[in-house]
């Protein structure tokens, strides 16, 4: 091999995406509160690790990323958050649908100060917060642009991934452009539409749904699948984070008493605790029953969404969140996903 097929075989090494071939838009999405927003981050760190770009987008105003990352609030602008082993980086960004509506404007029509004079008439903010359908279309039309982005010939992010509204509204929120897509006709609005949907129905997109192992969000991830298949929209995983740590044998877990009083005292024992209070026994005989019926529900709720025959990623409960723990949960998704 001679020194410039070398060279081209390091770049398509660096462009190749090992986890999930082919993806090039995550969007995360779950019920609220079942850590949406961690795992995009971690999921963008897991992406960039290699050496590959990420763009990690916020779409709901509320600087979730900049507090997990630690970094001050985000700006419109792309901000640069973190760097992974092997030259990767994250970029990320909040975006705004104001923003947005000035952006468009000017790119269609060239109309900058036009912009301005609209927003003095509060134009913009009738189009984004009374019509929310605009609002949807600004935000995923953004995200669009940004996964179909290139400088000479090459993609400008290897990944980008959204940290998105919640399963609720998830659906509407991706499929928003299909209706503007069938009521605008012609005309760069039509355009801008269709180029969004065929990125959102191709299998460039992912959408993966973030649980915990218990029965609301469960169900939730389960109704909001269907719904997201109903349309066409291509799921990706399950991730089902914040899993209690199995600390049991199967038999202990089927017991009434997983853990008998002898057995802590002889445990307390060996530690060095020779005179325990009956209070403390107690305590811990409670803590081994409440951990046991934790472990049961989380294995029938785990049944349920084994049932769907969707990839699953196990994230584990941390003691604590920090950016540490987010290079772990990126970890981890990584051990899972290449298998
Ligand atoms: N694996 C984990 N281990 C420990 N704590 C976690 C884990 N994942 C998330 N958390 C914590 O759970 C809380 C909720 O997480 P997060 O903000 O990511 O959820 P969300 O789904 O984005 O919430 P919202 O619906 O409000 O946007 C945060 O305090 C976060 O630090
Ligand atoms: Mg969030």
């Amino acid at each position: 091999m001679n020194l410039p097929d070398l060279r081209e075989a390091t770049r398509l090494q660096h462009v190749e995406n090992q986890l999930w071939p082919g993806v090039r838009l995550h969007v995360v999405t779950g019920k609220g509160g079942t850590g949406k927003t961690t795992v995009a981050g971690a999921l963008a760190l897991a992406l960039a690790a290699g050496g590959h770009r990420v763009l990690l987008v916020e779409v709901e105003g509320r600087q979730g990323l900049a507090q997990l990352f630690d970094v001050p609030p985000l700006p419109y602008a792309e901000t640069r958050i973190a760097v992974t082993a092997g030259g990767g980086e994250v970029v990320a960004q909040a975006i705004d649908p104001e923003q947005a509506v000035l952006e468009y404007l000017q790119m269609f029509y060239n109309i900058k100060r036009g912009g301005t004079a609209l927003r003095k008439i509060g134009a913009i903010d009738f189009a984004t917060t009374i019509a929310p359908g605009l609002r949807d279309v600004l935000l995923t039309g953004k995200t669009g642009e940004q996964v179909r982005r290139r400088v000479k010939g090459s993609h400008v992010w290897d990944a980008v991934v959204m940290d998105a509204p919640p399963t609720g509204r998830i659906t509407r929120f991706l499929n928003v452009n299909e209706e503007v897509g069938s009521l605008a006709r012609i005309g760069p609005i039509k355009n801008q539409a269709d180029s969004v949907m065929r990125v959102m129905r191709s299998t460039e997109t992912a959408v993966h749904l973030v649980t915990l192992l218990e029965e609301m969000p469960v169900q939730e991830t389960i109704d909001g699948l269907a719904e997201l298949q109903a349309v066409g929209l291509p799921v990706g995983s399950v991730f089902v984070n914040m899993q209690t740590t199995e600390e049991l044998s199967d038999e202990a877990l089927g017991s009434s008493d997983p853990v008998p009083q002898e057995l802590i005292r002889a445990g307390l024992i060996a530690a060095g605790i020779t005179h325990s209070k009956a209070a403390l026994v107690q305590a811990l005989g409670q803590e081994a029953k409440d951990h046991a019926t934790r472990v049961q529900l989380e294995r029938r709720e785990r049944a349920r969404l084994e049932a769907l025959e969707i990839p699953l990623v196990n994230l584990p409960l941390l003691a604590g969140m920090d950016l540490g723990g987010l290079f772990e949960l990126a970890e981890t998704i990584t051990e899972q996903v290449q298998k």
